[in-house]
């Protein structure tokens, strides 16, 4: 299957900055791509992006994604951002279920999975996002946890399942600069797999990207695994370099 490979921005970046880092992607992207490339960029820079986009065509090789999305659709929702307004802006996927929001902003499972919803409602690919702590790895509980985690947006979108891509990010890797081995990113993605095989007949299509401190170095034996998918890149991804050869090395 094609490969992703998502940047992940986080909240970093500037108008002029992103200019830079856009206009780096755009000149080094390859003219034929054999991966699918997006880029999760803070919200208040997607018409930056749009404009972007409109003015350097290879720029358009690249797909724009949110870090988030409401589980609302509209209305008294103070600082929430819908999935129709993501889809205003041409987004095609929206992260959702980061830790770093499950930590920070308390997501519950159940919530994860209503944001899912949002953006399939509107033809958003959810970036779904699942992932033990170091303490739960330590604990044995990896497995339990993952697939709880994905079992509540299984349980909410039903058939629709097929239509996300899943992120494993195992939190204890997540900006580290510690990877999960490629055997054990390995493993927990085919877990994810068989009980996706079990949702939907059509498992086998649905992209697992592993996320965590991937890098222009270990990504090549990470995308090798049969089941990694692509990658979901946080620090690398705002240095053109490091992204174009993560970029390469899922071609
Ligand atoms: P990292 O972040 O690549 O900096 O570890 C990945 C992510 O949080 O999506």
């Amino acid at each position: 299957m094609t490969k992703l490979i998502a940047g992940n921005w986080k909240m970093n970046g500037s108008l002029a900055a992103n200019e830079v880092l856009l206009s780096a992607l755009a000149s080094g992207l390859p003219q034929a791509m054999s991966c699918e490339v997006a880029v999760c960029i803070p919200a208040p820079y997607f018409a930056q992006f749009q404009a972007l986009a409109l003015a350097t065509p290879a720029l358009a090789l690249v797909a724009l994604g949110s870090q988030d999305v409401s589980n609302q659709s509209a209305g008294a929702f103070t600082g929430e951002v819908s999935a129709a307004m993501l889809k205003d802006f041409g987004c095609r996927y929206a992260i959702v279920g980061h830790s770093e929001r499950r930590q920070c902003h308390g997501e519950t499972d159940a919530l994860v999975a209503a944001k899912a919803q949002q953006a399939l409602a509107v033809g958003i690919t959810p970036i779904v996002c699942v992932g033990e702590t170091l303490a739960e790895r330590e604990a044995g509980q990896t497995t339990e946890v993952v697939k709880r985690q994905l079992a509540a947006v299984i349980h909410a979108n039903g058939h629709c399942i097929s239509e996300i891509v899943l992120a494993y990010e195992p939190v204890w890797a997540i900006g580290t600069g510690k990877t999960a081995s490629p055997e054990e990113a390995q493993a927990v993605h085919a877990v994810l797999r068989a009980q996706l095989a079990a949702a939907t007949e059509h498992a086998g299509r649905v992209k697992i990207i592993y996320g965590g401190s991937m890098n222009a170095a270990n990504a090549a034996t990470l995308l090798a695994q049969p089941d990694i998918d692509g990658g979901l890149i946080g620090g690398a991804a705002l240095k053109a370099a490091d992204f174009l050869s993560i970029v390469s090395a899922a071609s």
